[in-house]
């Protein structure tokens, strides 16, 4: 009774489409009990603005029903250049300074106004040799956490959770795979538009990158190169995929413009790591962990194995999560790590903050 937390949905809003998982505990780890996916309407989010709430709140609504859940609370998370997740090194004190301290400690740090921020810290490491402490900083722009809840209170809900991708995609990758203390694993994730690359170490997020490019990038080049409609584009794209009846009717032109999107892409984020290397951390990144709806782009992955010096893996987010029977498997096996960020927040509890 004591221990009994409320149950809480995990809601990825992505400007794609949007994702709601809930989890109950099982055993030691997970299972996924309900779900739903919808895909949102073009434009509904534009560089990660909510243009059209309503209709936002509208799928919203409509997958909880199709999903059957009951429960109020979720998490839902943001990233983007509105969110600043920063590892800082502060002069050893309590916890209680901290709490007095921490604003005007972070107001170096944080690009905005410390007025129009909220601002959330975790003590990483209490006092060391030099008397000093790290803390993670994490900042986000009220007006960005304002939308967020209003569209989720619009669908009759209530955001319990305000997370962030980066870290969202931290505890789904622990809860499913093993993870080398001494080493790095950066978590690239390719949505529609937007690539988060978080390199992860001990479950925190030391450095955090977001490149406004991905999925659309690929469906915007079959579009010029055919001179068809982006809904056909979008379609000749997923459907050159997996999928055998299909694979016979692509076009070289399209295979030719998804190869280049897939160089760039590869390239600007190799230019991440690089960047990591050159100026955070003496941690060494052991793989590169890719998911995001945009990780079945066929050939993906292995110019990643190609191009990147350090190990790759495919992520998949249930790989240790038990499925319920009321759930449909093969829905949630074909989107796979597209559930990313949404299986890492419904991992989180209503009864944390
Ligand atoms: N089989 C497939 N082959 C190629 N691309 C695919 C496939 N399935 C999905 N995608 C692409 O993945 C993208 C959606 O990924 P995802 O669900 O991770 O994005 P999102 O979270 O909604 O958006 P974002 O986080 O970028 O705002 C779309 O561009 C879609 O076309
Ligand atoms: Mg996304």
């Amino acid at each position: 009774m004591f221990f009994r937390s409320k149950s809480l949905i995990g809601i990825d809003i992505g400007s794609h489409s949007i994702k709601m998982v809930e989890l109950s505990r099982s055993g030691g780890g997970f299972k996924l009990v309900r779900f739903a996916y919808a895909p949102l309407p073009p434009e509904a989010i534009v560089q990660g603005s909510f243009m059209n709430a309503p209709a936002i709140s509208d799928v919203i609504r409509d997958a909880y029903a199709e999903g059957g859940f009951k429960a109020k609370d979720v998490a839902a998370s943001v990233s983007g250049h509105s969110v600043i997740v920063k590892r800082i090194s502060l002069p050893s004190q309590s916890e209680d300074e901290l709490a007095e301290t921490i604003r005007w400690e972070a107001e170096q740090y944080i690009p905005f106004d410390i007025n129009e921020v909220h601002l959330d810290y975790q003590i990483l490491q209490e006092a060391t040799l030099d008397d000093q402490m790290d803390v993670l900083l994490v900042a986000a722009k009220k007006d960005l956490v304002d939308d967020y809840t209003s569209v989720i209170a619009e669908a009759g809900l209530n955001l319990a959770v305000m997370d962030v991708d980066a870290f969202a995609l931290g505890n789904m990758y622990e809860c499913n795979y093993d993870i080398d203390p001494d080493s790095a694993v950066a978590i690239v994730n390719i949505g529609a538009s937007v690539i988060n690359i978080n390199v992860v170490t001990n479950q925190v997020p030391i450095f955090t990158r977001d490149i406004t490019s991905g999925g659309t990038q690929y469906t915007e080049e079959v579009q010029k190169s055919l001179g068809i409609s982006f809904e056909e584009a979008e379609q000749i794209k997923i459907g050159g995929g997996a999928n055998e009846t299909a694979t016979d009717v692509v076009p070289q032109e399209v295979e030719d413009a998804m190869r280049e999107v897939s160089e760039t892409l590869v390239g600007e984020i190799q230019r991440s790591l690089e960047f990591y290397r050159a100026t955070t951390s003496d941690v060494p990144i052991q793989k590169v962990a890719l998911c995001g709806g945009s990780a079945h782009v066929p050939g993906l992955d292995r110019l990643f194995e190609e191009r990147i010096e350090v190990g790759f893996e495919m992520v998949d987010p249930l790989a240790r999560i038990d499925i319920a029977s009321s759930v449909d498997e093969e829905q949630v096996r074909e989107l796979g790590p597209a559930l990313g960020v949404a299986i890492g927040l419904g991992t989180r509890r209503a009864d944390e903050s």
